[in-house]
Formats: C-alpha cells, structure tokens, sequence
C-alpha cells in the first residue's frame, strides 16, 4: 500500500516516521511519502490560495496547483497492473470515518493520495475532476462533528488506521478481532495489566482466576455493557441471531431486546412505553388483543366463545374505554418502528376494593383467606405477540405495569396485584412465577357457556423479581 500526502506543512507529518507506521515503512510493508504542495507553484510567494469567488470570508486553495500536484502521484507506479487508486479528501463536510471504511480501503486499494486541505478548504472542481477518472475514486471524509484547522490530523489518523490493518503490519493481527470496532461489532471490553492493586483499585478477580471461558464470557458481558451505555447505534446495529441467551440477559438491563427466534440480520430494538394512548390507536390494542387472547384459552374452547368474548371485551371501543376511564390502566411496548408489540390492562378497584370481581369467582374470599390484605388490582390482560415471546421482553412490561400502577395508588396501605390464568396454561404460570407472583388459590372464569378453571396468582407491586 502506497500514501501519498499533499500538505502545506509536510512537517507536520514527520511523526509517520515514528511508532508502527515508521516501523513498517522501513520494512517495506507500507510506503509513505510526504509532499509539500508549494513545490507545484510558480510565483515568488508560493501562492496555494486565492478569495472565494461569489464573496464571503477566508481563503479556498487553487485547483491549479493541486491539479498538477496530484497528477504527479496519481502516474506513480505502485507495483500492481491497474492499481486501484483513492483520493481521500479530509473536510468536517465528508464522510464520518469508520472502521468498514478502513477495512475496506486497506483490503482493495494499492494506492491512497490524501490532499490536506487549510483554510476554507479546496476548489470543489478537484474532488469533481479526479471524480470523473475511471480508475480514480474519490472519498471525502471527515473524523467527527468538530472543525480542525485543516487536514494534516485527518491525514495521520487514515493512515494509522488503514496501515495497521495492512497484512505484515501489526504482528498478532487476532488482537484487531477484539478491539473496539472489530468484527464483534462491540466497543472492547476494559483491560488490566500488573500491579493487579493500585491506589485502592483492584483488577476484577475473575480475571486472575485463570478460567478462561469465564474471562471470555465477562469479557464479552462489559463489552456488550460499554457498547450499549456508550454507542447505542452500535446495539441497533448488531445481528440479533449472532446473540445468545447471556448477551439478551446483559442487554435487556439496557432496555434492548430481539424476538426469541430472530431472523439472519435482525437487529436488537429498544422499546417504547406507551402510557397514556389516545383512542386514535384503540384499534392498535384491539388487533394485538384478538391475535394473542386465542393464544391463552384451553384447547378445548369453542372458537365461537373466543370470538363472543373478544366482541365483547377487546373491540376497539371497549379500548377506548380502558384508555378514558380512570379504574383501568393500559401499558403498551412499541418497536422501534412503532408497531404495538406487548400491553397490559389492570383494572384498579376505587376505593379498599378488589377489582374484577364481577369477572369470576369471588377471589376476594380466596385472597383474604391468605396472608394479604389490602386493595386488590387485577392485571386483566398481559399480552406480547408471538414472536416476542421468550424475548424478555414480559418483564420490561411487568415492571412498566408495577411501576405505573405504584404512582397510581402511592397512598394506599399494601396494594396486591392479582391474576387469573388458566390451568391447563403452563407457560404462563411459570412466566408469572418469575415476575414474581404466587400461587394464592383458584377460581372459576367463564367464557361463553363454558365455566373454566383458573389458577389465581398474586403479587405485591415493588418492582422485585
Ligand atoms: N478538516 C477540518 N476539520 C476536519 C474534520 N473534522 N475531519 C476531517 N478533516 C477536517
């Protein structure tokens, strides 16, 4: 790989000769050569500017210059028969800089010329010439949100990161798998070194315990922490089938989460808590209700009771009622997309009550021969689509609904929270097992004509599970 680097301050770029750079131009794996853009002019002051034509402040560097300094590099001869060649041009207006960027300039090209701007910048016509050159590509890059004072910075930074990435140029090339913005697609974890205590601060254990599969896994635990406290766009952006069921557990502490079954390419996603809908997107709710409340009914029941009761108690109207009325709290979960993909419906009791009652059995005799006293909500509906089941995305819900529920009735004495689920539904006994509720009797729930059996389950309201 050859570097061409066109400045009006080649000094400024003496430090390539310095470190891993300096090292493998020497041995021949990279060739860097500086020049300084002055030599290409012909007046008595080494004119590289003039004033911007149309007016405004500052100067812009002549394309006159820089056109016959850049032709001199562009007819080198880098070793190879049609070498692909980049102009990059450093501006805050380019491209951000990346990682995949640098992988890929190092892998297909032979020959990169960087054209370190000052001042307002260069002549637009050079980019757009060496543009039009069919074995010229032109990349205008930028390192970040922030204006330097010209490209010289920039320059270094491609070069390093380019070079180090050359075959032959860094002797453990497996140490650029872990790094921050290597193929894992994670910020790299943090690293220690001896004196293992130092002012008080001691390397975390595990990592002298000589265990190496654990070390690999709380690697990858604060690699995944890092990344999604720092770089969420790097989480948006991970392949969700590549995660296993540990990476979901770290992640979904940040609020990430992926169906438990992701397609190839799926990406993580963030949900949104939807609090106070309106009754524009009762017709959300109603959808999502009708496609999962089958999903919970005993096999045996009658398809023509499933849809009398969903008629009766999930059409869109019926969810507008739930979103106006104060004795009902309803709690959605939306992708990023904004698709309803989980909710919740409690119904509160007005007063020392117990709400739902008059949906069964009286479970207010059940509950009171226990332990608990105290108003009773019922979580009337607790819901996630299909494919988010097993996600871990029930108890981002649970603790929504906990946590909204709590503000709700902060002045009463030890509220509960109770359930009624059916027997035969083992799944869901054992999803509101680990959200924290138990067993606390049972009770008839009628559907149609038919008179089913329900396990009740209740819990306390603090956000514990
Ligand atoms: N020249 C001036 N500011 C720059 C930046 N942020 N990135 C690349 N080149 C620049």
């Amino acid at each position: 790989m050859r570097f061409d680097i066109f400045s009006v301050f080649p000094s400024y770029l003496n430090s390539l000769q310095l470190s891993l750079v300096g090292k493998a131009s020497v041995a021949g794996a990279i060739d860097v050569q500086v020049h300084d853009l002055r030599d290409w002019t012909t007046d008595k002051h080494r004119t590289v500017d003039d004033t911007p034509v149309g007016g405004g402040a500052g100067m812009v560097m002549r394309a006159d210059i820089w056109g016959k300094a850049l032709d001199t590099a562009f007819v080198e001869d880098v070793g190879v028969e049609n070498p692909r060649r980049i102009l990059a041009i450093p501006t805050p207006a380019g491209h951000p800089l990346t990682q995949e960027i640098c992988v890929d300039l190092a892998e297909r090209c032979d020959q990169i010329v960087i054209a370190c701007g000052r001042y307002e910048g260069i002549d637009s016509r050079v980019a757009t010439h060496y543009d039009s050159h069919d074995d010229i590509e032109v990349f205008e890059y930028s390192l970040g949100d922030y204006v330097l004072n010209g490209g010289e910075v920039a320059a270094l930074a491609l070069v390093e990161a380019v070079a180090r990435l050359v075959p032959g140029v860094i002797g453990n090339p497996e140490s650029l798998v872990e790094e921050s913005h290597g193929s894992a697609g994670l910020l790299e974890y943090p690293n220690y070194t001896r004196p293992l205590d130092w002012r008080g601060e001691s390397v975390p254990p595990i990592l002298t315990s000589g265990d190496h599969g654990r070390v690999a896994r709380w690697r990858r635990d604060e690699a995944l922490r890092k990344t999604a406290l720092r770089r969420p766009d790097m989480i948006a952006a991970l392949d969700a089938s590549t995660l296993d069921r540990r990476d979901r557990a770290v992640l979904g502490q940040y609020g990430w989460y992926w169906p438990k079954n992701p397609d190839v390419g799926a990406h993580p996603v963030r949900p949104v808590t939807e609090l106070s809908a309106t009754p524009e997107v009762a017709s959300h709710y109603s959808e999502l209700a009708r496609r999962t409340f089958p999903d919970a009914c005993p096999q045996d029941m009658l398809a023509s009771d499933i849809d009398a009761f969903m008629d009766a108690h999930l059409g869109r109207d019926m969810f507008t009622t739930y979103m106006e009325s104060a004795d009902w709290l309803l709690i959605g979960l939306r992708d990023t997309r904004g698709a309803l993909i989980a909710y919740s419906l409690s119904s509160i009791p007005d007063g020392d009550g117990v709400a739902g009652e008059e949906d069964g059995a009286p479970v207010d005799t059940v509950l009171a021969a226990g332990p608990r006293k105290g108003p009773l909500i019922e979580l009337s509906k607790f819901y996630l689509d299909r494919q988010w089941r097993g996600s871990g995305l029930a108890g981002m819900l649970m603790t929504a609904t906990l946590e909204e529920l709590s503000s709700r009735v902060r002045e009463w004495e030890r509220p509960y929270l109770w359930l009624g689920t059916n027997t035969g539904n083992k799944r869901a006994r054992s999803l509101y097992t680990k959200l924290g509720f138990e067993k606390v009797g049972n009770r008839h729930f009628t559907v149609g004509e038919q008179n089913n059996d329900d396990i009740v389950m209740a819990r306390t309201l603090d956000v514990t599970y």
